[in-house]
């Protein structure tokens, strides 16, 4: 039977307090309404329709995808109006509809299989604090009886622990047949969607519920208490899997994963450690605590070291980098290269073995294999208007506190004198001293110190 998936995301999601629509706010890195496109997807629908309303646009502009349908609810008049609203989408042939919501980013697939499986069917769980949601109201002998909203509820009913998680399959004919009888002759005014299943039922309509055992993944986020609680949730699933993958953590409730972790054999992750994009770590890497790693691979066997934020780069097997190591776009380190502390690199291609160890900023630079670029060093890169390159040979020799004038090559074995500043090429094999001679003036006296005559320094 074919399926089309409608999710909610009008709701302006007051408790947040943001200027920012709700289902925009962030769970790992995404939108939440990320998430919940990602499980629309992976249930092969033959269409996604996505109801907007507060920040619509926002909305549509951050999440635009060719396979998604948007659809404009003016007034969030409720659930039920929503759902209404995407009627017309749901075309004569699409056997069943899923609702879901765009504010619950963590729901696990099965739960809602199993709901799509079942026909039409609710999705329940039991929470320990059932406050603020739909009560599950059942008959003496345990069957479902309908929905009723807490501000609806009477104490009796507040008191039941089984709860509407919102996410709820049914019929396209039914939905189209009962959704337009839903009044709002209720608490708030509002066109409530479970009610749509009362209807049903009254007609002889079979109506299925399925309660869920992970209650805190199937609840919706409302305010950024629940988005925080939201986020550890991910990341304890994420630092979870990690672990069955054999790669150890420190603590896996400190490594934040913000987008993809592939990750080889034996590696190791440091506490504080948090990784955006697609970082790829090849076997028995280990990565030093508090490191921020954006769109990064690292090879076998190479160690980040302590609060080192390596972005866009691309690092060899065998390589040393940091600790305090900045590394931008660009950055390709290639093996057995290492990059100290206080180094920062940006379209940087470091030759095999090099060394830039301390203090130093290596931009719009090659280097060959085998140099040694000294403490201090500095390409100066930027004229005030443009970029320029600079190429250093294999074996160069950068001596300390150089600054590298580009455009600017030092071909294989050039040797740059501690203190230089260079602003022409150097050859083959050359020593080049860039810096004012030295001089040492005998019978010097420090200015207001007293002179051999007695009087003042000269
Ligand atoms: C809803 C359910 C409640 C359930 C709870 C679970 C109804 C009437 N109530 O309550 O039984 O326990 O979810 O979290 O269905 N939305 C729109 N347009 C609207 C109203 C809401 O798109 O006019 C969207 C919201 O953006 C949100 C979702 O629907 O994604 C739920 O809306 P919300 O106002 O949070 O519903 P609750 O009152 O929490
Ligand atoms: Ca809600």
């Amino acid at each position: 039977m074919s399926l089309t998936v409608v999710i909610l995301a009008a709701g302006q999601g007051k408790r947040m307090r943001s200027s920012r629509p709700k289902v925009l706010h962030p769970v790992a890195g995404r939108p939440m309404l990320a998430h919940v496109l990602d499980l629309a997807r992976r249930l092969e629908p033959v269409r996604i329709c996505v109801v907007v309303g507060h920040g619509g646009d926002a909305v549509r502009d951050a999440l635009a995808a060719d396979d998604v349908e948007w659809v404009e609810q003016r007034e969030q008049l409720g659930t039920g109006h929503a759902v209404l609203q995407a009627l017309p989408q749901v075309r004569e042939d699409d056997g069943q509809v899923l609702v879901l919501y765009g504010d619950v980013p963590l729901l696990p697939d099965a739960p809602v299989r199993e709901l799509v499986a079942a026909g039409t069917a609710l999705l329940t769980a039991r929470v320990a604090d059932p406050a603020g949601y739909g009560r599950i109201r059942r008959d003496a002998a345990g069957a479902f009886r309908g929905v009723v909203e807490d501000r609806d509820a009477s104490d009796e009913e507040r008191a039941i622990d089984e709860i509407n998680t919102g996410v709820l399959a049914i019929h396209a004919a039914l939905l189209r047949r009962y959704l337009p009888a839903v009044s709002n002759d209720n608490a708030q005014g509002e066109y409530y969607l479970p009610e749509v299943l009362p209807l049903a039922m009254a007609d002889g309509q079979v109506v299925h519920t399925v309660c869920t055992g992970d209650s805190g993944a199937v609840l919706g986020i409302n305010d950024r208490l629940q988005l925080a609680s939201a986020e550890r949730e991910f990341q304890r699933r994420c630092a979870e899997a990690l672990l069955r993958e054999d790669v150890t953590l420190a603590d896996p409730a400190r490594l934040d994963v913000r987008g993809s972790l592939r990750c080889g054999r034996d590696v190791f992750i440091d506490v504080g450690v948090v990784v955006e994009g697609d970082v790829t770590l090849g076997d028995g890497v280990r990565v030093g605590p508090y490191c921020v790693l954006r769109d990064v691979s690292v090879e076998a066997g190479s160690e980040l070291h302590p609060f080192s934020h390596l972005d866009g780069a691309r690092v060899g097997a065998d390589c040393s980098v940091g600790p305090y190591a900045r590394l931008r776009p660009g950055t390709v380190l290639a093996d057995r290269s290492r990059v100290g502390n206080f180094v920062e690199t940006k379209k940087a291609a470091i030759g095999a073995g090099s060394k830039v160890n301390h203090l130093s900023y290596v931009g719009d630079a090659t280097l060959g294999a085998g140099v040694n670029v000294g403490a201090g060093t500095i390409t100066c890169n930027y004229d005030g208007v443009a970029k320029h390159h600079t190429t250093l040979g294999d074996d160069v020799f950068i001596g300390s506190n150089s600054t590298l004038v580009a455009p600017l090559a030092v071909a294989n074995g050039g040797f740059v004198a501690a203190g230089s500043t260079v602003t022409r090429d150097v050859g083959e094999d050359q020593l080049a001293v860039g810096r004012g001679r030295q001089r040492n003036i005998d019978g010097w006296h420090r200015p207001g110190a007293a002179g051999p005559d007695g009087k003042g320094g000269h």
